[in-house]
């Protein structure tokens, strides 16, 4: 199924005709709905676009947990820091078990950290921008864990396993996530006039950019049609952004507070919102390495990488320790 439909939209995915015997075998898997393991055969293209895309998510869990957890210490109440202590903690556990996942694909955490901190592997652009004040806090589990939950969920049905199983979990914490960060909006909007505005400054700075984690536009999409073909990706990001927009939205409404697009209309004809155009330039500037944080988001993990150096030699030394000991006693 998905082979013809990529046979028609192009960019560079084989057709059936041109794959050769194990590629067919794998392609008949995948359009089978048949779960690829880590030991089974796979193209080496399949293992690449994977371990980009698996090293890239985790990756974006583990820089995501900085503008959040630069709030833990400011919370207002004991309640509000438990809560996000235990959600930034959340973040380190998904980003744990989507290293692991990466593995199983014959990369190990080592290289995925030097191209994290070299610069060579993105993580999601929304990290990139600064948490101002308390009501970041709600707008980030609203806006950008509800964001991550319309992506994630068609990924626990993608035909990697190790991914496909690691995002169950994930899924579910998202949601408790996004619904936290809803009821700190909901209380900053239903409080004083202060609070409100509060609120609607952080929907105005985060809206954007959270349309822009879905990634370009269909058109500028680089990887899509070869990760639809390998059932990597189920939904286009402009799909995904436009069902973000027509769910949130009436979210917004509810809350009391204006989504900053003036171009935002119900479209009956096709059951959802138009809405404005985003700033591309943007988008790039930021994964090319200039976003309002970047540089501080990345020396914050150099230094953390750089301050658990000894701890690292620690584990080897004792590591070789003990297997010295178990063989003396042999
Ligand atoms: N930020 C940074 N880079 C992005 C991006 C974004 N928001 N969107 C796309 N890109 C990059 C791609 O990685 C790719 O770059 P590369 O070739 O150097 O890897 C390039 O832009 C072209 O984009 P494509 O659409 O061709 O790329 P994909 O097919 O990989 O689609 C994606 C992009 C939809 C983000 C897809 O990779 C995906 O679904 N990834 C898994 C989910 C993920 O990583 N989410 C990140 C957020 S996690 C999170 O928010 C944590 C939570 O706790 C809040």
């Amino acid at each position: 199924m998905y082979a013809q439909m990529v046979k028609a939209t192009g960019k560079g995915v084989k057709t059936r005709e041109q794959m050769d015997e194990n590629e067919r075998h794998f392609q008949d898997r995948i359009d089978n709905d048949i779960k690829i393991e880590a030991k089974d055969w796979m193209p080496e293209g399949y293992r690449k676009t994977l371990k980009r895309q698996i090293s890239q998510h985790a990756h974006s869990e583990i820089v995501g947990q900085l503008p959040e957890g630069n709030w833990i210490t400011r919370a207002p109440t004991l309640e509000r820091k438990t809560i996000l202590l235990a959600k930034v903690q959340d973040e380190a556990g998904h980003g744990l078990y989507l290293y692991c996942a990466a593995e199983t694909l014959g990369i190990s955490r080592d290289e995925m950290t030097e191209q994290l901190l070299s610069g060579k592997a993105k993580y999601s652009s929304i990290f990139n921008y600064p948490t101002l004040t308390w009501a970041d806090m709600g707008a980030i589990g609203w806006l950008v864990d509800g964001a991550a939950i319309m992506n994630q969920v068609p990924l626990q049905y993608c035909s990697y396993g190790p991914y496909a199983r690691a995002m169950v979990r994930i899924c579910k914490e998202e949601s408790f996530h996004q619904r936290q960060g809803f009821d700190i909006m909901n209380v900053l909007a239903k409080g004083s006039e202060a609070q409100k505005a509060m609120a609607q400054d952080a929907l105005n700075r985060w809206w954007w950019p959270a349309l822009m984690m879905f990634g370009p536009s269909d058109a500028d999409s680089v990887h899509s049609a070869q990760s639809f073909a390998w059932n990597i990706k189920q939904n286009s990001n402009d799909e995904l952004r436009q069902k973000f927009v027509d769910q949130t939205v009436p979210q917004a409404e509810f809350l009391g507070l204006n989504v900053p697009d003036s171009d935002l209309k119900w479209n009956d004809k096709k059951n959802g919102y138009d809405f404005g155009a985003i700033n591309w330039d943007e988008f790039f500037a930021v994964i090319a390495g200039d976003g309002p944080c970047n540089k501080e988001r990345l020396g914050a993990r150099q230094k953390a990488w750089n301050d658990g150096a000894w701890f690292r030699e620690a584990l080897i030394v004792n590591a070789e320790k003990r297997a010295a000991c178990k063989q003396a006693a042999e």
